[in-house]
């Protein structure tokens, strides 16, 4: 019976314990996450260097492709966030042309990517990235704000009232400059500026997937107004939208399922 009760307030104190060492951490965790790393306009956010961290293959990746629409509250990572930028429109190497990681008509390169960033929408090290909106340098792989503030609702509101418009953390706007690519291609040149979008926004939803974080490609919305609240430059249109957040169910494609749908495709 003495080493019942005393087996039993053991437990009691390693769980109380337990509780206050979970307790701390998570304190711990909203106090080491207040403060905005010093980014003001104009001032280059040189972003971690792609690395291979997923451990995912293509076809892993791709059978979780999936557009997901409900995020939870979490931020996502600097280094999650570069990685997704480095997907869409992210150098590959320099063979006396710097190649990116979506093909181009002609390597005309139409395309400029931004971000929409809300209030702690991104952890950086200690701190959150300000809120704002950040235009994507490919070749140094860095990010530039544009605009301070969160925009999210604003964006949302051109979007159509898209609600995984306001709820992502973050937006990735991909935005085109038609004239790169029609100077040489003329009228056609605008059919390869629509394909190459579809290249970069596929390139993002792989590698969202790959980072167990949701993307959803959006191309309803009002052109002129999400150009305003973006803040684009002279010549840049938007053309696709990708609200990107954790999602509220985690999605994982199995090739088992997947067999089992093409026993049926197949007819038995
Ligand atoms: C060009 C294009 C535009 C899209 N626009 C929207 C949109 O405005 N809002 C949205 O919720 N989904 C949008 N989608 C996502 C599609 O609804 C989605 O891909 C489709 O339902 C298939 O689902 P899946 O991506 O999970 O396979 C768009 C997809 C594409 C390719």
């Amino acid at each position: 019976m003495r080493v019942r009760t005393f087996t039993l307030l053991v437990a009691l104190a390693v769980l109380i314990a337990a509780s206050f060492t979970l307790l701390y951490w998570q304190k711990r965790d909203v106090r080491d996450h207040v403060t905005a790393p010093p980014v003001a306009e104009g001032v280059e956010l040189l972003l971690p260097l792609p690395e291979p961290r997923s451990g995912l293959s293509v076809e892993e990746a791709l059978i979780s492709r999936k557009s997901i629409r409900e995020y939870s509250g979490r931020p996502i990572n600097l280094s999650d966030l570069a990685l997704l930028l480095w997907a869409a429109q992210g150098i590959t190497e320099y063979d006396g042309w710097y190649r990116r990681t979506a093909p181009s008509a002609g390597a005309t390169y139409p395309l400029e990517v931004y971000v929409v960033v809300g209030e702690g929408g991104v952890l950086s090290g200690n701190g959150y990235l300000a809120a704002g909106v950040y235009k994507y340098d490919t070749l140094r792989h860095s990010l530039l704000l544009v605009k301070t503030g969160d925009v999210r609702s604003e964006l949302w509101d051109s979007a159509l009232r898209q609600d995984w418009v306001r709820d992502a953390p973050v937006s990735i706007v991909i935005c085109a400059v038609y004239e790169r690519t029609t100077r040489r291609y003329g009228e056609r040149g605008v059919r390869y500026v629509h394909m190459e979008a579809g290249h970069a926004g596929q390139n993002i939803y792989l590698m969202a997937a790959a980072l167990k974080l949701g993307t959803v490609a959006v191309g309803a919305f009002d052109d002129e107004a999400v150009a305003r609240v973006v803040g684009v430059q002279r010549g840049e249109e938007p053309l696709y939208i990708f609200p990107v957040g954790v999602p509220v169910e985690p999605y994982k494609g199995s090739f088992d399922e997947l067999f089992k749908v093409y026993t049926v495709t197949r007819g038995g």
